[in-house]
């Protein structure tokens, strides 16, 4: 296990509450330079990072924490997942592998268990896949509603959501519930519901996609949404070709996720969203749920080749991808969808952050930026793909503060 101890070097004046890591094997810093550093120390000073350099000129710090020859990576930014949920849905998943296709109508089984769930069952549920995702590596996250689809349980999935995470989507627009009208649940999406879920959210989301929300209904959310002052997100081309990507990128959406069905066009959109000064539309590829539910992987090697930035994230949920491994969806990234590791490294870190628009703050390992750090028990980051599988997370700090 990794050593704390006080720092040797009492002359100079170390910050109160400093600390300094060292014995890192391999420090993949995913900075503007892309500089992965061996022989290198950082510098905690309450929340953020105060310092990188080499070990040998490190400053005085209150502690020294020595890692004994380990390798650092930024903590994951987990850009897209839906965690508000209760109950599983293990028989569609078997039923799917013996040859089921995928339907969005498993969203309404979600959504009668988990209306079923009182807030502090539901709240438990959602800590601890909150603390599975903390325990393999991420710092940094967000969740959406999506199974509530009504007034009162959209609100109650995004206060609980907001208590438990960093970042909340209103996802009112998952699935007409079943048994409601289309036309009158769009307007209470638009109205009582985007009024009720405000003061919780930061983002909005369609499922813009055949058998859920068509692009003129998903349009008109997502405007509505936007003139309420949420950031735009849109889930596209999951299950076929569709206008997911082009209406993403029309509206200046921040992320669109999925993206397994796209063609010319759309990588042209995406591409051309990345071509002038800010920044553009991140394709989230969500490997996890791409194996699954037996659709083909996104082309994140055909996308990143386009100039697109690329996020990587575990899409957690009940129906698609029961996991919060960030890692599983490195290697996955590595292994299946023509990745290099370091690119790999950086959608499920940098990516995420701009999926999110916090990469100012978080995503990578820089002075001023908040202290999320993942050491791996491993001497360098590629035994994430080399070793796929193999529990390699050792510590995780998030915010200068030990999590895992
Ligand atoms: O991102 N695609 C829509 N929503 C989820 C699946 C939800 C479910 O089947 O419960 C997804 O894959």
């Amino acid at each position: 296990p990794a050593r704390t101890q006080s720092t040797a070097d009492s002359t100079a004046a170390a910050r109160p509450g400093s600390m300094l890591i060292t014995g890192i094997s391999e420090l993949t810093t995913q900075d503007a330079e892309h500089r992965v550093l061996h022989g290198a120390a950082v510098l905690v000073e309450g929340d953020r990072i105060a310092w990188i350099g080499p070990a040998e000129q490190a400053p005085a710090a209150e502690a020294v924490h020595d890692l004994g020859g380990r390798a650092v990576l930024p903590g994951w930014v987990d850009s897209h997942t839906h965690l508000v949920f209760a109950g599983d849905r293990g028989a569609e998943f078997e039923a799917r592998m013996a040859g089921e296709a995928y339907s969005a109508g498993g969203i309404g089984v979600t959504m009668e268990t988990t209306r079923g769930a009182d807030d502090a069952a539901l709240a438990a549920l959602v800590a601890s896949r909150v603390q599975d995702a903390v325990d393999g590596g991420t710092t940094f996250l967000e969740t959406k509603t999506g199974y509530g689809l009504s007034v009162e349980e959209e609100a109650r999935h995004a206060r609980i959501a907001a208590e438990a995470v960093d970042a909340v989507t209103f996802l009112g627009a998952h699935l007409v519930p079943p048994g409601a009208d289309a036309a009158e649940y769009l307007d209470q999406v638009r109205g009582p519901m985007l009024e009720a879920v405000r003061p919780h959210v930061q983002w909005a989301d369609v499922f813009c996609e055949r058998g859920a929300f068509d692009a003129e209904a998903s349009r008109r959310v997502l405007q509505d949404c936007a003139a309420a002052g949420l950031g735009l997100r849109v889930h596209g081309n999951q299950l076929g070709p569709g206008p997911g990507v082009r209406l993403a990128v029309e509206l200046g959406a921040a992320s669109v996720d999925h993206v397994n069905h796209l063609d010319d066009a759309d990588v042209e959109a995406l591409a051309g969203s990345w071509a002038g000064e800010g920044a553009g539309t991140v394709a989230t590829c969500l490997p996890a749920c791409d194996l699954s539910t037996r659709q083909p992987l996104a082309p994140a090697r055909r996308l990143l080749d386009a100039g697109v930035e690329v996020a990587l994230a575990s899409n957690c949920n009940p129906g698609t991808s029961y996991t919060t491994s960030m890692s599983f969806c490195v290697s996955t990234a590595v292994l299946q969808m023509g990745l290099s590791l370091h690119e790999a490294v950086r959608a499920a870190t940098v990516g995420g952050a701009r999926a999110l628009r916090v990469d100012d703050e978080v995503g990578s390992l820089e002075v001023g930026k908040r202290a999320d750090l993942h050491v791996l028990d491993a001497p360098a980051a590629i035994h994430l793909a080399y070793r796929p599988g193999m529990p390699l997370t050792h510590a995780v700090w998030r915010a200068g503060r030990r999590a895992a």
